[in-house]
């Protein structure tokens, strides 16, 4: 098929989706697809393959010369929906999760309300606006993190008391409304989950995530952290991620694949966040999970391709 694969995007997972569109582009090709390789620069124009500048009206001219497009974008103006809606809109099928869903999971504060009513644990927390920030009290240790942001950006871990009024000051610089949430203690898992058109779901094996410290922005991309696939999880472990995870990515309406991350803590599975656009390099989690399972990446991307047709 002819696939547009966007990459870039606004938000500051700018070069992470420069990377795995990057990645997508090499492994569509490599299985037979024709690529229209298209990045959207940090203010937000479109460019084509060759850097010349498209316009927003002349990127939907070309978006409609394709089959299907591939929005490689993670976080804020892409992975929440936007780019779904440009897609709607202009009659063109995508791979990956809808409006709805890309929207709902980009929020962690909805993505926490929905889970509870579906019975998935998440981290005790509050959701705070610029205007309540200042008069948050200081109890004990907590995470702050913006409501709507990736790879860790502006998120803080809180030890002490003099932390917290910086810590809300990071988020609120990412956006608006940020999230302080307990600390949970425990492993963290990352669990792949893939929607066929036939209404199946496949889970490939969990990944483990294991850092000196925290898998913040720094050891997320400076190769100190180890994944484990398949995660060392026992069946009841394995079963109780897997249900979760399925739960919530029919909860939200997720479509293609998502990664639902995880605490493994004593008392079972604790629901970090849904990115329905995870991390795409071949040596990103979701790919690393899938490989595992028996699907090489450039299988995974055909894929995916190939059910946004159907
Ligand atoms: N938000 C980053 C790209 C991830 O989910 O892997
Ligand atoms: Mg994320």
């Amino acid at each position: 098929a002819r696939v547009a694969v966007v990459g870039g995007g606004q938000s500051c997972e700018h070069e992470v989706s420069l990377a795995s569109a990057a990645a997508a582009v090499e492994a569509l090709r490599s299985v037979g697809h024709e690529v229209v390789a298209m990045t959207i620069d940090p203010d937000g124009g479109w460019r084509d393959a060759h850097g010349s500048s498209l316009g927003l009206d002349g990127a939907v001219r070309v978006l409609s010369t394709c089959d299907v497009a591939l929005p490689a974008l993670h976080g804020p103006r892409g992975e929440d929906g936007t780019l779904a809606a440009l897609c709607e809109l202009a009659g063109l099928p995508y791979v990956g999760s809808g409006v709805r869903a890309g929207a709902l999971a980009m929020d962690k504060w909805t993505t926490k309300l929905v889970a509870g009513a579906v019975g998935v644990a998440t981290a005790p927390g509050v959701l705070l606006t610029a205007v309540a920030a200042p008069g948050h009290a200081w109890t004990r240790p907590v995470v702050v993190k913006p409501v709507a942001a990736g790879s860790s950006h502006g998120v803080s871990l809180v030890r002490t008391r003099d932390e917290l009024a910086p810590a809300l000051a990071a988020a609120l610089a990412v956006d608006d409304r940020v999230l302080v949430e307990d600390v949970v203690v425990g492993r963290e898992v990352d669990v792949a989950v893939l929607g066929r058109p036939d209404g199946s779901r496949v889970v490939p094996p969990a990944l483990e995530i294991v850092v000196d410290g925290l898998f913040d922005l720094g050891t997320k991309y400076d190769g100190t952290a180890r994944f484990l696939v398949p995660a060392p999880l026992t069946d009841a472990e394995s079963d109780a991620l897997r249900a979760a995870a399925v739960t919530v990515y029919d909860a939200l309406g997720c479509a293609g694949v998502a990664r639902v991350d995880f605490f493994l803590t004593a008392d079972g599975p604790v629901l970090n966040e849904v990115n329905t656009m995870p991390g795409f390099t071949a040596h990103s989690q979701v790919p690393r999970m899938f490989a595992a399972g028996g699907t090489p990446y450039p299988a995974l991307v055909d894929l995916l391709v190939r059910d946004a047709l159907a």
